[in-house]
């Protein structure tokens, strides 16, 4: 979905007869009154309707999803999901914890990360989780010590590095040679020929994810083939493979244009490895969250230099941090559009003291006074998951809005929540 053309976040005109951004039936400048700004609100209609568009365009082949909790970790928005029937993909100890309280099940969770902790491994072990994606040699050797120790027997999928750029951003491309993640193929056969040392081990599977906001979708056919040949490389040394986790990675559009289609990576999986007989596992992240959801601000305050005008927010880098990471790209829109106003270009920056802190440089922007209300698009995806308390800002509430209703599913911090372990400490 795009993040305009997209039925949960409509123009409406209000009751002045301005036109007036809305999420689902809930007008923006209510909910600013309501729950103050800044504010992620996000609507339950998109992502159950995008988790739903995911899952049906592989209704023709055994599969499950395993929605990325790095993307979005609120555990109101995990439990719509899992009630939905959504297994998880976590990283830490601490997103499984999130997805147990959230009431997901752990035996449809998987878990990745090149640097699992000994806790971590422990902890997921307990649980019964459904696979751990190993990322090194070293890591598998750990995993079954740890098993071993407890005659457990720890569910594998081995996440292979097939060596393919995905064309993406550098700090989001994970499937090189050179990048950190996964095991290079000749050592994950080398692993799969003698699982037999492995008594704490169940090889049951492969995983390979090769980036983030991939927009070329050829990436993923060269990928998926590679993988779909050391499938037939394992099946020739007589080990089962009942699982193939393709990991997530499909990109969306932050703008009006259209964005990568579903149908035609569908496609791609059931060409390259729809036919292996496996369960395939899929990792969405962005595409599930990233249109679900904005950022609600408000103008501070506006100021003009010789050479530039500037809006800025109540909002900065601290609760949205892709712009500057990333020099992501957001949709930018006042809440309330007068028909006929001129746009002018304007940078769009949040009140933190550093130069980076700007949403946006030079984008056509109408005349902005105090008080008006602003939406940064699409931050459904690594918005609130990314956001941080540098400068001692406390991080916005999370609102969800189903229909005309929207309830709070994570309160607005308090200062005081924040140093309040400091204090407990500080001696006088
Ligand atoms: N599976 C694994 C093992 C991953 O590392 C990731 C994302 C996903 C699945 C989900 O990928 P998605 O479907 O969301 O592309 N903070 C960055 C994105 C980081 C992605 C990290 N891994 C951003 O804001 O663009």
């Amino acid at each position: 979905m795009n993040s305009t053309a997209n039925p949960y976040f409509t123009r409406q005109k209000n009751e002045s007869g301005e036109s007036e951004l809305r999420v689902e039936d809930s007008p923006l400048s209510e909910l600013a009154e309501r729950y103050g700004t800044p504010a992620y609100i996000y609507s339950k209609g998109a992502i159950t309707y995008a988790y739903q568009s995911f899952s049906e365009a592989f209704a023709s082949l055994p599969h499950q999803i395993c929605v990325s909790v790095k993307a979005c970790s609120n555990l109101s928005i995990l439990s719509e999901l899992a009630k939905l029937g959504a297994g998880f993909d976590v990283v830490s100890g601490g997103e499984l914890e999130r997805v147990v309280a959230a009431g997901g099940d752990p035996k449809k969770t998987v878990f990745a990360g090149v640097g699992k902790t000994d806790q971590e491994i422990l902890y997921a072990l307990e649980l019964g989780i459904q696979l751990f994606n190993v990322e090194s040699t070293a890591e598998l050797y750990r995993i079954d010590e740890l098993a071993r120790e407890r005659s457990l027997r720890a569910p594998v999928a081995l996440r292979i590095n097939p060596d393919v750029d995905a064309k993406t951003h550098a700090h989001i491309n994970t499937g090189k040679d050179e990048h950190k993640f996964g095991i290079p193929l000749t050592q994950a056969l080398d692993l799969y020929r003698h699982r037999e040392n492995f008594e704490g081990i169940e090889l049951l599977g492969l995983d390979c994810h090769i980036g983030s906001l991939i927009t070329d979708l050829a990436v993923f056919e060269l990928a998926f083939k590679k993988l779909a040949e050391v499938v037939g490389e394992i099946r020739s040394l007589g080990a089962e493979l009942r699982y193939l986790d393709i990991g997530g990675g499909l990109g969306v559009s932050y703008t009006d244009a259209p964005g990568p289609s579903l149908d035609h990576y569908a496609a791609i999986v059931r060409q390259t490895v729809g036919s292996l007989g496996t369960t395939i596992l899929f990792e969405p992240g962005r595409w599930i969250f990233a249109n679900s959801a904005l950022l609600l601000s408000k103008v501070l305050y506006t100021k003009e230099t010789q050479t530039k005008r500037f809006v800025i927010l109540d909002s900065g880098f601290n609760d949205l941090l892709r712009p500057i990471l990333y020099s992501a790209y957001h949709e930018i829109e006042p809440v309330i559009l007068e028909s006929g106003v001129e746009c002018e270009p304007t940078d769009i920056v949040g009140p933190v003291c550093e130069t980076g802190d700007c949403f946006a440089k030079a984008r056509p922007l109408p005349p902005m006074k105090s008080g008006d209300l602003v939406a940064i698009r699409s931050t459904g995806a690594y918005g609130f998951t990314m956001a941080s308390n540098y400068n001692t800002r406390p991080r916005p509430p999370e609102i969800l809005i189903e229909g005309a209703g929207a309830r709070v599913v994570r309160a607005r911090e308090t200062v005081r929540e924040l140093f309040q372990s400091e204090l407990e400490c500080l001696t006088k």
